[in-house]
């Protein structure tokens, strides 16, 4: 995997952010095990709960075209901080078992995390 490449696709996926509440603009760029890019960009509403998180519509358009199995998600936002995934994100990263996240800043400057890293403890299961 080109952990540059991922960055670099998550960068783009920004520019699409729909941010007009909070101005804060965030991509992601999700790598499926065929290979394949699938990206995703932050959907703000008016009733700021209704918001989806850039991750979160990178995983679902994924989804949605059939593809469950993923290797890696790489987040960009304006920062000039490394930006970390919100809970429910994390959560939905545990549900499709996205090993390898990488969080980066404006620069492009990246750190990358295990899923176990950033939700230990997840909940997997019921009955
Ligand atoms: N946001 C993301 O899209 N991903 C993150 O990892 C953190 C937060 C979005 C949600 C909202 O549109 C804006 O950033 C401010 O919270």
């Amino acid at each position: 995997m080109n952990v540059n490449e991922l960055v670099f696709r998550a960068q783009k996926a920004k520019e699409n952010a729909y941010s007009p509440y909070s101005g804060f603009k965030v991509g992601a760029a999700l790598l499926d095990s065929s290979g394949k890019i699938h990206t995703g960009c932050n959907v703000e509403n008016v009733s700021f709960g209704a918001t989806n998180c850039a991750e979160r519509t990178a995983i679902f358009k994924a989804v949605s075209d059939g593809i469950h199995d993923f290797e890696a998600i790489a987040i960009a936002s304006d920062s000039k901080d490394l930006v970390f995934p919100c809970g429910i994100c994390r959560q939905v990263m545990a549900e499709f078992g996205i090993q390898r996240i990488i969080v980066s800043q404006d620069d492009g400057t990246f750190a990358e995390y295990s899923l176990e890293d950033l939700l230990p403890y997840a909940f997997k299961e019921f009955d």
